[in-house]
């Protein structure tokens, strides 16, 4: 038997299979934007990157005003709930309370941390809730990680410690413990290493990404980045990969650009979205929201531009307004938007 939120995506997906930019039902899926306020200043993140600026504006919590017609608009419809975004949503006062409205244990809800604030009310809340947790370090040593993220590995332990101490005394049957490392020059090296120690502390997986620099070009992003070298970086992802199957942990394959690519080349689409035949459905626009501290409406973590904000508009009227419509008519076809043909996302159909 279907639950109320199965019913509510497949008529939206029906929709969109039908061609129809009006969706049905609405969002069961949302990107919460706790905060966008950070305690680090990692050198991999685009928040502070030298083209972001410093807009003293952008980094605030989530505006109480906001977090109210969330709860009251979006929140009852929803399934699975990201709570991240731009920065430590561990920082955030509204966390508690967010959890209390949110981990029901009907819906699954994800953290991505850099595990340097322990609340230990939040973490065993989510341990024992459908939910995922995902700590961020970038270096075995405290070094290492102290040069990228500006703190010592030893601080991040302590968080992982923590959650293993609550996972050893019982845990839901649907959380799922994940580690992110991102890859750059320094710490290559040490992917094997990494898994070893996600190991020690219990966790599931492990998630290795590319430093990926979008528009950066200062020496640090030029130096560091191996996003676009392949070969640098698989034959360490091989041996962490195989490590992890000793240990039991899953290792996440990582996906590269290619530098030597020309324009023209990189205008079209991923091989992974476009298979020759058909571009592979994006369904996110007839089943997500993406909701920034300010009220803004996307469709997802990477597209940029708002559709519409709640503090000038119901949910509703955003969610099958004319810019919902726009991107849904055009999300899928070859006319889709420039960020939409270079998308990480696995959820394409
Ligand atoms: C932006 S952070 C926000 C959550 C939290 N503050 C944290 O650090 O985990 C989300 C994830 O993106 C990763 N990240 C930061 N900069 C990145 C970059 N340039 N390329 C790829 N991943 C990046 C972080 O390590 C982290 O795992
Ligand atoms: S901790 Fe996360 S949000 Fe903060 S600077 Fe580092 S990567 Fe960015």
């Amino acid at each position: 038997m279907w639950d109320s939120f199965t019913i509510r995506r497949k008529m939206n997906s029906f929709s969109r299979r039908m061609g129809w930019t009006w969706a049905p039902a609405k969002p069961y899926r949302a990107w919460i934007v706790a905060t966008s306020r950070c305690n680090l200043t990692c050198k991999t993140c685009p928040a502070h990157a030298p083209v972001h600026g410093t807009d003293p504006n952008y980094f605030t919590d989530m505006k109480p005003e906001v977090y109210e017609r969330v709860k009251r608009e979006l929140l009852p419809g929803l399934q699975i709930i990201h709570l991240s975004g731009g920065g430590e949503p561990f920082l955030t006062p509204l966390l508690d309370q967010m959890l209390d409205d949110m981990a029901d244990g009907r819906r699954y809800i994800t953290v991505v941390t850099n595990g340097t604030i322990i609340r230990r009310k939040a973490i065993e809340r989510l341990v024992r809730s459908p939910s995922l947790i995902r700590v961020s370090f970038d270096g075995t040593t405290n070094e290492i990680n102290q040069a990228i993220r500006g703190v010592k590995l030893d601080r991040i332990l302590e968080f992982l410690r923590t959650v293993k101490e609550f996972a050893d005394r019982g845990v839901h049957p649907r959380f799922l413990f994940q580690v992110s490392y991102v890859v750059t020059r320094s710490n290559v090296h040490q992917m094997t290493e990494a898994v070893e120690i996600a190991h020690r502390y219990g966790v599931h997986e492990m998630c290795f990404g590319n430093f990926v620099v979008d528009d950066r070009k200062d020496e640090y992003a030029m130096r560091e980045s191996l996003f676009g070298c392949p070969e640098e970086v698989t034959p360490h992802w091989q041996r962490a990969h195989d490590r992890g199957r000793e240990l039991g942990i899953t290792v996440w394959p990582m996906s590269f650009d290619c530098k030597e690519r020309s324009e023209e080349e990189r205008r079209q689409y991923k091989p992974d979205l476009y298979d020759g035949e058909r571009i592979r459905q994006c369904p996110l626009p007839w089943w997500s929201v993406y909701v920034e501290v300010n009220g803004a409406v996307k469709p997802c973590c990477v597209y940029h531009w708002p559709l519409g904000n709640l503090l000038e508009q119901p949910l509703r009227e955003i969610w099958n307004g004319p810019k919902f419509r726009a991107l849904r008519r055009i999300v899928n076809t070859p006319a889709m938007p420039e960020v939409c043909r270079s998308c990480f996302i696995q959820e394409r159909l």
